[in-house]
C-alpha cells in the first residue's frame, strides 16, 4: 500500500480524520502546556525587586480606587519611541507583586511605570491638587481631596495578608508591623520611623506631601508613584544576563 492509500482513510472518513486532529491538538498542547507545571516560575528573578511597603501598597489601592488606571498605562513596550520616552523597556519581574497588574493600554495620559525619581514630591503633591497650575494644557482631573482625607490605616495588615495568598512573599513580622510601618514611612525621625528602616532596608522615609504630622491619602499615593520602576537599578541590569 502506497503512503497515500493509508493516508486516504483520514481524508475520506470524517470521523477517523476529527480523532486524528484531536490526537495532534493535544500533543501539540501538551507539549506547550506540561513544562509550565515543572517551571517554579515563568518570571526571571531580578535584583532589586521587593515587594510594596504598607505605605506603597496603600498608594496602589488609592490609585486603583480613583481609576488612574483608565487614563494612564505601567508599561513601556520595547519599541524606540518608547524607550526614548520613558526609559528601559518594562520587565516582568516588575510587576510580578501587583496584583492586579497595571500595564494597560490606553493612553490618555503619559505611561507611569517609569514615573518613580522623575520629578520631586512638591511637583506631584501640586499636581495631583491641581495639574493645570504646572501643565496648563493638562486634561486631567484635580484630586485635591487626597491632600485632606487621613490615611484609612486599619485594615492595611489584612491587605499584606491577601497579597501572601497570591504569593507576594511578605514575612509574618512585615505583616504584623504593617501599620506602625505604614506612619514610620511618611513620619522621619520617629521610633516608627527607625523601625520601619530595620524592617525595609531598600525603602525611602520621608514626609512625602510635605507634612509630617499627619499620614495622608496624598503621602500613600506619592510614595507608590515615587516608587514605579526604580526597584531595578537598570545602569547595572544586564538583560543578556540570564540568556546565556
Ligand atoms: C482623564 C484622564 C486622567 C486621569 C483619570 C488621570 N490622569 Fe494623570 N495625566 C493625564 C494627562 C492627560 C496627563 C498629561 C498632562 C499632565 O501632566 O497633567 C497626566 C499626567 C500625569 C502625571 C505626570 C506624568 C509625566 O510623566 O509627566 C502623573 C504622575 C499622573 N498623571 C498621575 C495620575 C494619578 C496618580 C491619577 C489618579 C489619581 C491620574 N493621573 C489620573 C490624564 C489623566
Amino acid at each position: 500500500m502506497s503512503l497515500w492509500n493509508k493516508h486516504q482513510v483520514f481524508e475520506k472518513n470524517s470521523f477517523v480524520l476529527l480523532v486524528g486532529i484531536l490526537v495532534a491538538v493535544a500533543v501539540g498542547g501538551l507539549v506547550e502546556i506540561a513544562p509550565l507545571f515543572y517551571l517554579k516560575s515563568t518570571i526571571e528573578k531580578t535584583e532589586g525587586m521587593r515587594p510594596y511597603t504598607p505605605l506603597e501598597l496603600a498608594g496602589r489601592n488609592i490609585y486603583i480606587r480613583e481609576g488612574c488606571y483608565l487614563c494612564h498605562s505601567q508599561m513601556v513596550r520595547p519599541m524606540r519611541d518608547e524607550l526614548e520616552r520613558y526609559g528601559h523597556f518594562s520587565l516582568a519581574a516588575e510587576s510580578m507583586y501587583d496584583h492586579p497588574f497595571q500595564w494597560g493600554s490606553k493612553r490618555t495620559g503619559p505611561d507611569l511605570a517609569r514615573v518613580g525619581g522623575k520629578y520631586s514630591d512638591d511637583w506631584h503633591v501640586e499636581h495631583l491638587i491641581n495639574p493645570r497650575s504646572l501643565v496648563p494644557a493638562s486634561i486631567m482631573p484635580g484630586y485635591p481631596f487626597l491632600a485632606e482625607n487621613k490615611l484609612d490605616t486599619r485594615d492595611i495588615a489584612s491587605h499584606l495578608t491577601v497579597n501572601t495568598y497570591v504569593g507576594v512573599p511578605y514575612t509574618e513580622e512585615q505583616i504584623k508591623n504593617a501599620k506602625t510601618d505604614l506612619l514610620g514611612q511618611a513620619m522621619p525621625d520617629t521610633d516608627a520611623a527607625y523601625d520601619f528602616e530595620e524592617r525595609w532596608p531598600t525603602a525611602t522615609v520621608r514626609s512625602f506631601d510635605g507634612d509630617p504630622k499627619v499620614v495622608t491619602e496624598m503621602d500613600a499615593l506619592v510614595a507608590y508613584l515615587q516608587v514605579l520602576g526604580t526597584m531595578v537599578d537598570f545602569s547595572i541590569y544586564d538583560d543578556k544576563a540570564n540568556a546565556r
